[in-house]
């Protein structure tokens, strides 16, 4: 889905409604978010800048950081918070989530952070959203994360500069089924990021033109070649089941970051994973826990970009 499918997350003056992707965003408007989330970091103090506003996290799908991330963000701008838990909700009595979403709205929430598995599914609820009523994509089948995508590039920014036009960045694993790797790549080349190399299996690279103008390969010894950034990704394991994936250690064997491919890299090369991690799979203790690796800062950042994405959206 690009902006021009989704006429949705931009309003007719071209400010944020929605945030559904960040495939076609200005990059004004991806920079704005980026200094936002950076003012958040700098001056740490709690606001009411969202008092009296509903937010509910609305997770058809698992996860720690993102919701988490999105609670403590809200909860710091002083929105009131709704939890969605889906197991214990009536979408287990058939409850379809477009019905769930118009109850919730009923209740006078104005913004919906929506985890779905099906590609398009916050794209949808957006487009039955009432005025004034704003959608935050958390994630949604294998197409966007625009949060985690402002975050990591957030996280590029602080340790490499907001110059991305020299910058070499390596994206390594399972890019075919990751929404990470998509909102990633299309932050990378709306900020200009000089070169993106990325790395994986075939089995598990995209087709069609998710790839365009990366460079793309399946030796990750090649990949790591002098690059100031390697981006892991999470090897879904539920794909070993689909048989893309031989074994565990053949993939640790070819796809797995240690600290001797590590030095491969520029000396002073970074580290990121958007979590969860597969530990002794695609990344090993010692570079996850080592001094190149920004993961716990990522999480931080997430805190900051996800009060920034609020705050346009609903402050
Ligand atoms: N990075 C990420 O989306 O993590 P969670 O699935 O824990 O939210």
């Amino acid at each position: 889905m690009s902006v021009s499918d989704s006429p949705a997350q931009l309003d007719s003056a071209g400010r944020l409604r929605h945030l559904l992707t960040l495939d076609g965003l200005p990059r004004s408007t991806l920079v704005d978010l980026l200094d936002r989330a950076q003012a958040c970091l700098d001056d740490d103090a709690p606001n009411a800048r969202l008092a009296g506003t509903a937010i509910c996290t609305l997770f058809f799908e698992p996860s720690t950081r993102t919701r988490l991330s999105f609670q403590r963000a809200a909860q710091r701008l002083g929105a009131d918070v709704l939890g969605f838990d889906a197991s214990t909700s009536s979408t287990t009595k058939g409850e379809t989530a477009l019905d769930t979403f118009r109850n919730i709205e009923a209740m006078g929430v104005r913004g919906f952070v929506v985890r779905h598995s099906a590609d398009g599914a916050v794209a949808a609820l957006a487009a039955a959203a009432a005025p004034g009523v704003a959608l935050l994509n958390a994630g949604d089948g294998r197409s966007a994360h625009p949060t985690q995508g402002l975050l990591d590039m957030l996280t590029l920014r602080q340790a490499k500069g907001a110059d991305f036009s020299g910058l070499r960045v390596a994206i390594v694993g399972d890019v075919r089924h990751s929404r990470v790797a998509r909102s990633d790549l299309q932050a990378l080349r709306t900020l200009g990021a000089g070169e993106i190399r990325v790395c994986g299996p075939a089995a598990l690279l995209p087709d069609g033109d998710v790839l365009a103008g990366c460079t793309v390969g399946h030796d990750l010894d090649a990949a790591l070649e002098g690059v100031d950034a390697v981006m892991m990704l999470r090897l879904q394991r539920e794909r070993m089941d689909e048989g893309l994936v031989a074994s565990l250690d053949d993939y640790h064997r070819d796809y797995g970051l240690d600290a001797r491919r590590l030095r491969r890299a520029a000396p002073d090369a970074v580290v990121l994973h958007p979590g969860p991690m597969n530990r002794g799979v695609e990344i090993t203790d010692e570079v996850a826990d080592g001094p190149q690796s920004l993961i716990l800062r990522q999480v931080r950042n997430g805190v900051a970009v996800r009060m920034a994405v609020l705050d346009a959206l609903l402050g």
